[in-house]
């Protein structure tokens, strides 16, 4: 016999946990499902093991899509302040660290632990670790679910079983695949927020630089105008053995698009040919030691010998057309990256779903009554810095008031 629920959510993430605690806490009976050994391990290694739960600036602008209205209902509906109010319920301690972003103090478990007890609070039973073998429609009375512990009967169905981001703790196509099986479409899913890699023997000159952080500002893409789909950040930049990481690259891997250039500027507060033409006589004698005033010296030294300068050459014997030159190459050092990481370090998906398929204020689908669809399986992505929790938390609770 099956067993009967008003709701199964597939999927004990954070989008999961949330719509299952939020739905059951108005009465419906929920079963959560998921396939893992351990819980919410996404959570658990975010934000390096404190979680950035939250950002206190979310807000539309901060998420990309083909949809970009799409969020908006929901987002303005679960705001940070509504997240924050649980963590406060529960005595998590917080701070913020940078650009609004909100961490626990102590560790990233506190929100698993809390999310479990707002889930225990509505009685949601668990199915866990259970695998969903089949998904079928009942005519007009919902869904059966044949999971490896058993068959389950929902009114409806939540699918949030995430992105494809980090196979090896659970990741998988099943939201993908459960939208096309009812004639969904889908937006292609790519890997976001995600190291870029470059051409080895292009990038050989940049090796030695590997673990070099400095703060610089990037972009990517078209930043102006109707056709705008660019994006510029200010944040830290990380060299490594095979490209570029660190915040900034992150971001902007995100909005990058295959075969376009992205540009840095590795001194963002300085018009560095201007600052070296003009300051011939009074800077430093040597480049090297003029450059490295303002950039890591292993980096100063990196960039010169790559662009054909001598470290030693003497800034006063320089003709301006080569300090011209150098400026360009530290002001607007633009580079293409042949491509990313991939989902073995990527910390979301863009796209998936598309939200076109979906009811901004419910998630449901709109050719499919009872199915839903919550958190980073749907083509909605957030900024670095706790707006995707903050969109798994927000279309959880959307789904889970509507149900
Ligand atoms: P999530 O991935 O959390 O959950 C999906 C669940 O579905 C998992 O429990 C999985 O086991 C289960 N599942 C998958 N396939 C299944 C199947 N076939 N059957 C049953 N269950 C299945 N964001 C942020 O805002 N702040 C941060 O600090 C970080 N940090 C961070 C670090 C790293 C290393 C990564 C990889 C990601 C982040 N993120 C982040 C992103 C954030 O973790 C992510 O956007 C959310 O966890 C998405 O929540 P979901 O609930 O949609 O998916």
């Amino acid at each position: 016999m099956a067993k009967q629920f008003d709701v199964a959510v597939v999927g004990a993430g954070a989008a999961g946990m949330m719509c299952a605690a939020t739905a059951a806490q108005r009465g419906k009976r929920v079963v959560l499902i998921d396939h893992a050994d351990k819980l919410a391990e996404k959570i658990r290694i975010s934000g390096g093991g404190r979680c950035n739960f939250t950002n206190i600036n979310a807000g539309p602008a901060n998420f990309l899509s083909e949809n970009p209205h799409f969020c908006k209902s929901a987002l303005s509906r679960f705001t940070p302040q509504d997240f924050l109010a649980l963590v406060k319920k529960h005595r998590i301690g917080y701070h913020e660290k940078h650009k609004g972003q909100l961490f626990c103090d102590d560790s990233a478990e506190q929100i698993i632990e809390m999310l479990k007890a707002e889930c225990a609070a509505g009685d949601v039973h668990w199915r866990m670790p259970a695998k969903v073998e089949n998904l079928q429609q009942l005519d007009g009375q919902g869904f059966v679910l044949d999971t490896d512990s058993g068959t389950i009967q929902a009114g409806a169905v939540v699918i949030a079983t995430g992105g494809l981001s980090i196979p090896k703790i659970g990741a998988t196509d099943f939201g993908y695949r459960v939208a096309k099986q009812f004639g969904l479409k889908l937006v292609e899913p790519r890997p976001a927020l995600v190291p870029l890699t470059f051409d080895a023997a292009a990038w050989a000159p940049f090796v030695p630089l590997a673990g070099i952080a400095l703060e610089v500002e990037v972009e990517t893409g078209t930043l102006k105008g109707r056709n705008a789909t660019g994006a510029r950040f200010r944040e830290d930049l990380l060299f490594t053995h095979r490209g570029l990481s660190g915040p900034a690259i992150l971001q902007i891997s995100s909005f990058w698009q295959p075969n376009t250039p992205i540009v840095i500027n590795l001194l963002p507060e300085m018009d560095l040919a201007q600052t070296l033409i003009e300051g011939k006589a009074t800077l430093k004698k040597q480049l090297g030691n003029v450059l490295a005033q303002w950039l890591p010296a292993r980096l100063a030294e990196g960039l010169l010998q790559a662009h054909g300068f001598a470290a030693d050459a003497r800034l006063a014997d320089l003709p301006d057309a080569r300090l011209r030159q150098l400026g360009q190459a530290v002001n607007q050092w633009s580079l293409l990256p042949n491509g990313s990481e991939g989902y073995r370090k990527a910390e979301v998906t863009r796209g998936g779903v598309d939200t076109r398929e979906l009811s901004q204020q419910s998630m449901m689908a709109a050719k499919v009554p009872g199915l839903y669809f919550i958190g980073e399986t749907i083509d909605v992505t957030g900024w670095l810095g706790g707006y995707n929790f903050q969109w798994a938390w927000a279309s959880g609770v959307a789904a889970g008031l509507a149900i």
